[in-house]
């Protein structure tokens, strides 16, 4: 097994500020990254800013900022974001740095060479709220199902084209045979079905749009921002000096990215001759009491808003709990008040003030729960927080049946160190969902730090 491991998640659009969706994907990966790392790993954990193309300029436009102005307070924003949700992401990318720049170009460059762009025209649908390219059966009444109607547009320019074609063969056969393991199931399943309907090559340049990395050969062009984007994250390694690192082990992102990182990011790397990402992890998305969420909806819900109401390691918590796993998932304030109540406020906190009373001194067990690492390996964080659950209810019924309260010596240390060597295995094991927190647990349960209440009941 090798003892590196590179995690990404998507870029993201520098033309607002994250909501859960964004953070929920964020907060995934890290708490991957988090866990490979307490495995020993060398890890390399990647995320970051998608800083040109169309929407961007557009966001730019209308806040009556020049594009770089816009995208540098933006990208500030993010990172402190990612820095208050406690997200250990090694480095941050964005697509402005001069050094991703510089290695796109390289690569487009490399394309070109060998014979896999060529000059067209494009006659279509673009929708610049996905920075996608549509055929009509990706529409639903003629309108994207993800963006507004003044977002799609009839578009006929002259593009530079990427033979995709070319490389689809052989990305279907590596998706097949796992070799580029796409997951979960029902995100491969996907993928192959679409390439069975066809593909065409992919406009790879836009003539119209100045925001973007010039195409190298003819600077009246820039590149496809999405083509540009996904080479972030070998560009990454490059940056940074982390050629160790490629190919990635997994990209973590949402179901609308799965297309570009599953097929074409694989083709770019065919054509490249570069190796390929080992797996893609695509979870579905979070729907907002029975909607998709939308500013247009008024139903987004923002990762301050988490913040405020359940602190830090409660937002992980509750984000990991909801995670949209194979299917979307539903949530609403109400949901996370009352998982946030029961599982955390009433559940894991109560136990430890309970334990901690009869507590000074604690042997901790550093043993985990093999099968909870199994969780953590195929990314099923709703698994390791229910397991945990699982654990806490456990000890709780064992601590009331035993009721060392009214036991003596022996007998009450034997009840009284079973239960805080199960509480710090619970610890342990939430450690990369709640890193504060399960530090504070283990402090207290060994005598350390006062008991506290570790997470306030939201009423
Ligand atoms: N810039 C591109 C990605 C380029 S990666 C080379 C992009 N950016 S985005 O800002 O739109 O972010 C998309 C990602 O946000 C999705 O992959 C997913 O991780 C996350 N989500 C966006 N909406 C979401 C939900 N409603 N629910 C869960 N995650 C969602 O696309």
């Amino acid at each position: 097994m090798s003892d590196r491991f590179y995690i990404t998640t998507p870029i993201y659009y520098a033309n607002d500020v994250p909501h859960i969706g964004h953070t929920g994907t964020t907060i995934f990966a890290d708490i991957i990254a988090r866990y490979q790392r307490s495995l020993g790993k060398d890890v390399f954990f990647l995320t970051g800013t998608d800083e040109h193309g169309e929407k961007v300029a557009k966001a730019a436009e209308s806040a009556g900022k020049n594009p770089q102005e816009f995208v540098d307070e933006l990208a500030l924003k993010w990172q402190e974001y990612w820095k208050k949700l406690n997200i250990s992401n090694d480095q941050f990318m964005r697509t402005t740095l001069p050094g991703h720049e510089k290695v796109a170009q390289e690569l487009l460059v490399l394309l070109q060479a060998k014979g896999d762009i060529y000059k067209g025209v494009y006659k279509g649908i673009y929708c610049w709220g996905c920075e996608e390219f549509k055929s009509e059966k990706d529409l639903v009444d003629g309108k994207c199902p993800e963006h507004r109607p003044d977002q799609v547009e009839y578009r006929e320019e002259d593009n530079y084209f990427f033979k995709l074609s070319k490389y689809i063969p052989r990305v279907k056969d590596l998706i097949e045979s796992g070799e580029l393991s796409v997951e979960p199931e029902n995100k491969k399943a996907e993928m192959l079905a679409r390439i069975e309907g066809g593909v065409n090559d992919l406009s790879a340049s836009r003539q119209n749009v100045t925001w973007g990395v010039p195409i190298p050969w003819d600077t009246s062009h820039t590149t496809y921002v999405w083509i540009e984007a996904l080479m972030n994250y070998y560009s990454a390694t490059k940056i940074w000096n982390k050629e160790g690192f490629w190919p990635a082990d997994v990209h973590f992102l949402g179901k609308g990215n799965n297309w570009f990182h599953s097929v074409i990011w694989p083709a770019l790397l065919l054509a490249l001759d570069l190796p390929l990402p080992k797996r893609v992890f695509v979870h579905g998305y979070y729907n907002v009491e029975g909607r998709k969420m939308g500013k247009s909806l008024g139903n987004v819900i923002s990762p301050g808003e988490l913040m405020d109401r359940y602190g830090v390691d409660g937002t992980r918590y509750l984000l990991a709990a909801s995670m949209p796993y194979a299917d979307d998932s539903d949530v609403s304030m109400k949901w996370f008040d009352e998982k946030f109540n029961s599982d955390l406020a009433n559940g894991l906190g109560n136990l430890v003030s309970r334990v901690a009373k009869f507590v000074n001194g604690g042997s901790p067990s550093k043993e985990r729960v093999a099968l909870i690492n199994t969780y953590y390996d195929n990314f099923k964080l709703n698994e390791v927080i229910s397991e945990s659950q699982k654990l806490v209810k456990f000890v709780n019924d064992y601590f009331s049946s035993e009721a060392p309260w009214k036991l003596e010596g022996d007998a009450r240390k034997v009840v009284i160190d079973a239960a805080v060597e199960k509480i710090i295995e619970i610890a342990n094991l939430l450690e990369p969902v709640m890193p504060e927190s399960s530090s504070e647990i283990r402090k207290i349960l060994s005598g350390e730090v006062p008991s506290k209440n570790l997470f306030m009941r939201i009423v």
